[in-house]
């Protein structure tokens, strides 16, 4: 197989408490190194004991956002380094609950984006339509936009994965068609290459988010311009995320078959 490994990644949000830390051990008991890359996003309280349990596994184990700044008065904020020191090594930024319900621009995300690879942290930035933009058409120049903003210059598809995740199909239930999903990522694929000239011949990971399931993650995977999910709900137990990671396995052996 040519370019990365896929990659499937648990957003748990706001859930999580010390009794769910088995959920990571079961995941790390159910996946092996010639599988997809696996990360798991818990609650900050847990990164430490999480990134603990994962060591010497496929599982990284990231946050779910940080500060711009390095260190300072920001009171009951959590800065790049700080995460890094209790174990994370990867951040989402610019989620779409951090963009509508803590009112981040892509300005902001850009740069947590920015503080994150300072810290030596991987960034997994998310762009995406609202439904309003859907239907009135919009939905391919608001993340041609979003690309364009959120992403720092010193961006490489080492250290950034960007991830799709219509705001409309987070939580939802609802997803956009598997040829929607294609024209998104193309469209995302055009602008890193317009943006990062000097990563031409290099492979950028370009996710898919919202209401991935166990049941829809095979369908989801046909579109070989998804390089990997970005699931909520479905992560929160271990048989369901494993169901996802193992439908990342066999497509990335599909894929691989037909080359
Ligand atoms: P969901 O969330 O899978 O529960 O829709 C996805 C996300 O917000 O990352």
């Amino acid at each position: 197989m040519t370019g990365p490994k896929l990659y499937v990644a648990g957003n748990w949000k706001m859930n999580g408490l010390q009794a769910d830390l088995k959920e990571i051990e079961a995941v790390k008991a159910g996946v092996t190194p010639s599988g997809p890359d696996v990360a798991i996003f818990p609650p900050a309280t847990l990164l430490h004991q999480a990134a603990s349990l994962a060591k010497g596994s496929p599982v990284e184990i990231g946050a779910q956002d940080c500060h711009a700044q390095a260190k300072g008065a920001f009171t009951g904020d959590l800065s790049a380094s700080i995460l890094k020191d209790a174990g994370a090594t990867a951040v989402i930024v610019g989620h779409s609950e951090r963009r509508s319900g803590h009112g981040e621009t892509s300005r902001d995300v850009h740069a947590k984006a920015s503080a994150a690879l300072k810290a030596g942290l991987k960034a997994v930035i998310c762009i995406g339509e609202t439904k309003g933009e859907r239907l009135a058409g919009l939905a391919p120049d608001v993340c041609a936009r979003q690309v364009a903003a959120s992403l720092p210059a010193e961006s490489t598809p080492d250290t950034v994965i960007v991830a799709y995740e219509p705001v409309w199909a987070i939580g939802t239930g609802l997803s956009p068609t598997i040829p929607d999903i294609t024209a998104i990522h193309e469209v995302v694929r055009s602008e890193l290459k317009k943006h990062f000239p000097g990563s031409a011949g290099q492979h950028w990971r370009v996710l898919y988010g919202g209401s991935v399931t166990a049941a829809n993650a095979a369908s989801i995977f046909e579109s070989n311009e998804v390089d990997g999910v970005l699931v909520g709900g479905a992560s929160l137990s271990a048989p369901s995320f494993l169901a996802i990671i193992a439908a990342a396995k066999a497509a990335s052996e599909r894929r691989a078959s037909v080359k």
